[in-house]
């Protein structure tokens, strides 16, 4: 291993040594390649919740928490943001370079080719009790997709997956929508292909089946702002969990759904309905305290929604776009929010606090989010599955990604077993 950095591993009772190369990527902390650890000395590493390992090659996200930058394939997410559209975010993420003019004019013709469902789909919807959380009814109506898309892709095959990839990602506005026209009792609505996609799934979700459809285009670019700064964000619970389920070479679409499932908890991408009801719950910034104080209260479970990340040790760059667009779109849709105002109250008040300082502990992506979800009159339930929907192009390009990494095998952890010694079976009489 000469001239290769490298980290040796002893067993002071066995005096035995490993040495594990030491392994440099583009940015982030390099990593210690401990995979003949088992080989050599018989053990395995321990690390609940992951925050000291690196569980995969990937070039599609980079992200450095404490600085607070985030990269997709290179480029910043402030520039992403300003200049590009959600469309180009995803070709980005899937195929690694920005597209050319043609080439961008052919994805989304390609999106819109695959903007449709099989007819049959849409009577799983009505399976659903009409209250159904949003997640819910996702999870399970992505799942059934896989059925329509099943024997006849290849995972193995580069042109396959790039079709799956179009798939979801022109499919996902018709199946969220659908939640939300479901819920509404409206009736379904077929996408419009004269429409961008942005615009598309607005028209999906909105419109009047006996009157023209104007969308309004400052609610048309907050969202396509929201769904470029939520399009992927590396190896967070629910991509780990598409790549986990891709890993067991499973169908596209169910990875997705798994994606979706582990998307939904509160501690994830449920954070942004979680923000909201707190927001509400306080009602008043005189409240602020009082749930500041509860937050700190290690006998009270509760968290501030919306604050901390583990990767995040500073403000998250997308908490910082949010904020800014969020105050925008209230003033230029004339709206008067007051969760806004308590939000910012909250913000300042928080980062101004000790407990809040010495943890570290900024907004983040999910702080200010719904409250633009809300401007654009999104029920509060279905925020996460607006952030399922963006969220889908980062899932299908890291799929893409493990499908054709050389060193693919199933992922497959392993434990600390403390559970009972060996002992032999009590017949129930003697209990
Ligand atoms: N409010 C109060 N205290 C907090 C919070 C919070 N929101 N977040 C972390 N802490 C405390 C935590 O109690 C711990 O304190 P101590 O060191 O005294 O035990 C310390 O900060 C470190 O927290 P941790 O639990 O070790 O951090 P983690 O990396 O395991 O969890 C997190 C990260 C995002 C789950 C957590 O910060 C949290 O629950 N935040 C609220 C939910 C949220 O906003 N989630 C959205 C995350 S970003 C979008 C996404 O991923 O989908």
């Amino acid at each position: 291993m000469a001239n290769q950095r490298s980290v040796t591993i002893t067993d002071n009772a066995t005096g035995k040594s490993v040495e594990c190369a030491v392994l440099e990527g583009q940015y982030g902390a390099p990593v210690i390649d401990v995979r003949k650890l088992y080989n050599e000395l018989g053990m395995f590493t321990f690390d609940i919740g992951y925050g000291s390992t690196a569980s995969c090659r990937s070039a599609i996200t980079h992200l450095d928490g404490e600085q607070g930058v985030l990269l997709h394939r290179g480029y910043p997410i402030e520039q992403l943001a300003e200049h590009s559209s959600f469309v180009e975010v995803a070709y980005l993420l899937v195929h690694g370079e920005l597209p050319t003019a043609n080439e961008l004019a052919e994805w989304e013709h390609a999106l819109k080719m695959h903007g449709m469902t099989h007819e049959h789909l849409s009577r799983f919807y009505s399976g659903y009790r009409y209250d159904a959380h949003p997640m819910s009814v996702l999870t399970g109506v992505v799942g059934a997709v896989a059925s329509f898309y099943h024997a006849n892709t290849d995972i193995y095959s580069n042109d396959d997956r790039l079709a799956t990839a179009r798939r979801v990602i022109g499919k996902m506005p018709g199946l969220v929508s659908k939640i939300y026209r479901y819920q509404s009792g409206l009736p379904f609505v077929y996408p419009d292909n004269a429409r961008g996609y942005v615009e598309n799934f607005m028209y999906m979700m909105y419109s009047w089946p006996t009157e023209p459809y104007v969308a309004n285009p400052v609610a048309v670019r907050a969202l396509e702002l929201l769904m470029i700064l939520h399009a992927d964000h590396e190896q967070n619970a629910s991509t780990s969990t598409v790549r986990l389920a891709g890993s067991a070479e499973t169908n596209p679409f169910a990875c997705i759904a798994a994606g979706i499932a582990t998307l939904w908890g509160k501690s994830h991408g449920g954070a942004n309905e979680a923000v909201v009801t707190m927001l509400e719950e306080i009602g008043d910034a005189k409240n602020i305290r009082r749930f500041v104080d509860r937050a700190k209260d290690k006998n009270d479970n509760f968290r501030l929604m919306g604050f901390g990340h583990r990767v995040y040790k500073n403000y998250d760059p997308r908490a910082k776009i949010i904020r800014k667009a969020c105050h925008d779109l209230l003033e230029d849709m004339n709206l008067n929010q007051p969760l806004f105002e308590i939000a910012m109250e909250l913000e300042r008040i928080a980062l101004e606090d000790d407990y809040f300082i010495e943890r570290k502990l900024y907004p983040n992506v999910d702080f200010y989010s719904g409250l633009i979800y809300q401007a654009l009159n999104i029920p509060t339930a279905m925020f996460t599955c607006m952030f399922a929907l963006a969220r889908s192009a980062g899932w299908i390009a890291q799929w893409n990604e493990l499908m054709s990494d050389p060193d693919f095998r199933i992922g497959r952890p392993r434990q600390l077993y403390i559970g009972a010694a060996e002992r032999d079976y009590v017949p129930l009489a003697e209990r």
